[in-house]
């Protein structure tokens, strides 16, 4: 099923065009590889299929809904209620330590779902991090930093995660463990990722890889193989804000 389509989408900086009429589609529980060179306008798209940035020219539509016609507050919600960021550079709350930067979406909820101590855990462990809870950010590596911002993309259960470059300063064990991680929740949750990326071990294990290359979108290569997710535990409640 389709749950997000770009729609002749321009984004204009002096002269040159970075998206020149992109049109995409995504579909639901599928993981989405945007590759490009830097520069190439990957972290410009992932900003306006987020609601953030809106484009010169074009609209984005979520299961059919205009988002650019919604009023700020009302696409605002959505992101919240739906989607999970994963940071160029992580932008971790400096002063709490790993779990609460974690806990930290789910607080905003009205209430915190029971057992959510255990399921950061589990993420924790599952992420290779759990030495890490208890720290503040500024005393972990850059591979830890970025396992503790995908773990807080996660933790509110959100449809769909946008990753820009979520790899890039991990081994190939902690990229395989983020891999397990997105293909585990496309199953059990039906979570679609959409990722920017340059990590060739991310394009091979995504469902489809769309390609950005002077403001043109082409399709580069479908069907990744499909590794075995670990087991996360189902959260019950998920979204409210
Ligand atoms: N607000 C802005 N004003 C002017 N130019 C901009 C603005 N935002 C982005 N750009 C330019 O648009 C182009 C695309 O930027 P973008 O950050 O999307 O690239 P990217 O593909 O994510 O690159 P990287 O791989 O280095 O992260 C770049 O040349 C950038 O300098
Ligand atoms: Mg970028």
């Amino acid at each position: 099923m389709e749950l997000l389509r770009v729609k002749d989408v321009s984004m204009i900086y002096g002269h040159r065009a970075v998206l020149d009429n992109v049109s995409l589609s995504f579909e639901e529980g599928k993981i989405i590889a945007i590759t490009g060179r830097s520069g190439a306008g990957k972290s410009t798209l992932l900003g306006i299929i987020s609601g953030l940035q809106k484009p010169h020219k074009g609209s984005v539509y979520h299961k059919d809904k205009d988002i650019f016609k919604w009023m700020d507050f009302k696409r605002a919600r959505f992101r919240n209620r739906t989607m999970g960021f994963v940071f160029q550079f992580f932008n971790l709350f400096p002063d709490m330590t790993a779990y609460d930067n974690i806990l930290y979406p789910v607080s905003l909820n009205r209430k915190a779902p029971s057992g959510i101590k255990k399921e950061i855990e589990a993420l924790a462990e599952l992420l290779g991090i759990t030495e890490a809870l208890k720290r503040n950010p500024a005393t972990l590596s850059g591979g830890e930093r970025q396992r503790v911002a995908i773990a807080r993309a996660v933790i509110n259960n959100p449809s769909i995660i946008l990753a820009d470059e979520p790899t890039g300063n991990l081994d190939e064990a902690a990229t395989k463990g983020i891999i397990d991680l997105l293909i585990t929740l496309k199953k059990e949750r039906g979570l679609t990722t959409i990722i920017a990326t340059h990590d060739e071990t991310l394009v091979k294990n995504a469902d489809i890889n769309y390609h950005l290359e002077d403001g043109k979108i082409t399709v580069l290569e479908r069907a990744a193989k499909k590794p075995a997710g670990k087991a996360v535990k189902k959260k019950p409640n998920s979204s409210a804000m």
